[in-house]
C-alpha cells in the first residue's frame, strides 16, 4: 500500500523580527547573521501563544484542503522540542481537543529538528499496518520560549511556526512516501541540549543555573554534523531506490542555516536551486522547517503530480533522516 501527503497547511505567528531588531538587543549585526546563516528574519508567537495554537491554525488548514471530516482522523502526531507543558500532558491531546477529533488518538514525538521526517515515517508505517485510515502530522515550535535570549550564538538562529499534513492511503500507487531514513547518534546529545527540566537535572528553584532551563548547543560540532548527514541521507536515498540526482525535482532540507545545504550541495555536485529555501524569513523552526516549506511550495505551485522529492533532517539527538516521496 502506498501512503501520501493528502493535503498540507501552516502557520506562523504574525510578529516579524528583524536581524536589526535583535541587534538592538544583543551584540550581533543583520550583515553577521545573514553571512553566517541566511536568516534575515523569523517569526515569533505573542505571549498568548503556545505551541498548540500555531498546531491548530495548520492543522485545521490541512484538514479542510483534505476535504476530510474530523471522524476520520484516527492518529494525531505532533512532532515537537517545545511542547506546552514538559513531558505530560502530551500537546497532541490538546490539540485533538482543540480541533475536535473523537476518534483520534494522539501522541508526541520528539526528535528535535528531524521530528517531521520521523513522523511522516512513523504515520506511513501505521496507515500501512492497518492500524490508522487518517493520520493528521504536524510539526510546531516556539522555540522562543526555550531561547536564550542574551546568547546571540544561539538567540539568532531559532523562529516560530507550524506546518501540518494528512496522510492517507494514495489513490494513485505511484504516488506516496517511497522511502525513509532514520537514524540517531545519541554521542553527540552534548551538542545540542536543554539540561534541565527533566529527571537528569530537575528544576531546583535557586539552584538551577538559568541557562540550563534554555537551547545550548555546539555550533561549530552541530555544523559539521549536519553537512555530514545530509550528503550521505541524500546519496544513501537515491542509491536505495537506484535513482540517479537529475532524476529529484525539489530537496526540501531542514532550515538550519544556508551555510549547511550549500555545502551539501557542493559535496553532491548539485545545483543550488534543486534545495529549496525559505530560512531567510523563517530562520530554524525545528520540527516545523520542513512543513511550512512544502506548504509555501504548494501554495506556490512548485509541486507537481508526480514530483521526486526528498526531505532530509537532522537536529537534537542528534538525530537525522530523510524521505523520498513522489508527490
Ligand atoms: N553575531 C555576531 N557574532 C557572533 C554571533 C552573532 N549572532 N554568534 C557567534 N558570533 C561570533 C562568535 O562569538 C565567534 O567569535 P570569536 O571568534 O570572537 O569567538 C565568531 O562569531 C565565529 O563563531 P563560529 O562559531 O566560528 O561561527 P560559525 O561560522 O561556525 O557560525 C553557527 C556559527 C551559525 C552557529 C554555525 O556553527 C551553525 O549554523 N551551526 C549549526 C547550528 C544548527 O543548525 N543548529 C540547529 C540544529 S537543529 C535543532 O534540532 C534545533
Amino acid at each position: 500500500m502506498s501512503v501520501y501527503i493528502r493535503s498540507i497547511g501552516a502557520y506562523v505567528p504574525e510578529r516579524r523580527v528583524s536581524n536589526d531588531e535583535l541587534a538592538q538587543t544583543v551584540d550581533t549585526s543583520d550583515e553577521w547573521i545573514q553571512s553566517h546563516t541566511g536568516i534575515q528574519a523569523r517569526h515569533i508567537c505573542s505571549d498568548q501563544e503556545s505551541t498548540s495554537d500555531l498546531a491548530v491554525h495548520a492543522g485545521r488548514q490541512a484538514l479542510e484542503r483534505a476535504g476530510i471530516s474530523p471522524e476520520e482522523i484516527d492518529l494525531v502526531i505532533l512532532a515537537t522540542a517545545s511542547p506546552d507543558f514538559l513531558g505530560f500532558p502530551s500537546t497532541s491531546s490538546i490539540i485533538q481537543d482543540k480541533l475536535e477529533l473523537p476518534n483520534s488518538g494522539a501522541f508526541d514525538l520528539v526528535a528535535g529538528c528531524t521530528g517531521f521526517v520521523y513522523g511522516l515515517e512513523t504515520g506511513r508505517a501505521m496507515i500501512a499496518a492497518g492500524s490508522a485510515r487518517n493520520v493528521l502530522l504536524i510539526g510546531a515550535e516556539t522555540l522562543s520560549r526555550i531561547t536564550n535570549w542574551e546568547d546571540r550564538n544561539t538567540c539568532v538562529l531559532f523562529g516560530d511556526g507550524a506546518g501540518a499534513v494528512v496522510l492517507s492511503q494514495s489513490p494513485d500507487p505511484e504516488r506516496g512516501i517511497i522511502d525513509s531514513i532514520l537514524g540517531s547518534e545519541g554521542k553527540g546529545a552534548e551538542h545540542l541540549i536543554r539540561r534541565a527540566g527533566g529527571s537528569r537535572e530537575p528544576y531546583t528553584a535557586g539552584k538551577t543555573p538559568e541557562e540550563n532551563l534554555y537551547i545550548q548547543m555546539n555550533g561549530r560540532q552541530v555544523y559539521n554534523f549536519a553537512v555530514r548527514v545530509n550528503t550521505e541521507i541524500i546519496k544513501s536515498l537515491l542509491e536505495r531506490n537506484e535513482m540517479e540526482y537529475d532524476q529529484l525535482n525539489w530537496i526540501v532540507p531542514h532550515q538550519a542555516n544556508i551555510r549547511i545545504i550549500q555545502a551539501a550541495a557542493n559535496r553532491l555536485k548539485m545545483p543550488i536551486e534543486k534545495f529549496f529555501t525559505n530560512i531567510h524569513e523563517y530562520a530554524n523552526t525545528s520540527a516545523a522547517s520542513i512543513p511550512i516549506a512544502l506548504n509555501e511550495m504548494y501554495e506556490n505551485d512548485k509541486l507537481s503530480a508526480g514530483d521526486y522529492v526528498l526531505l532530509t533532517g537532522f537536529g537534537a539527538g542528534l538525530t537525522y533522516g530523510g524521505n523520498l516521496l513522489r508527490w
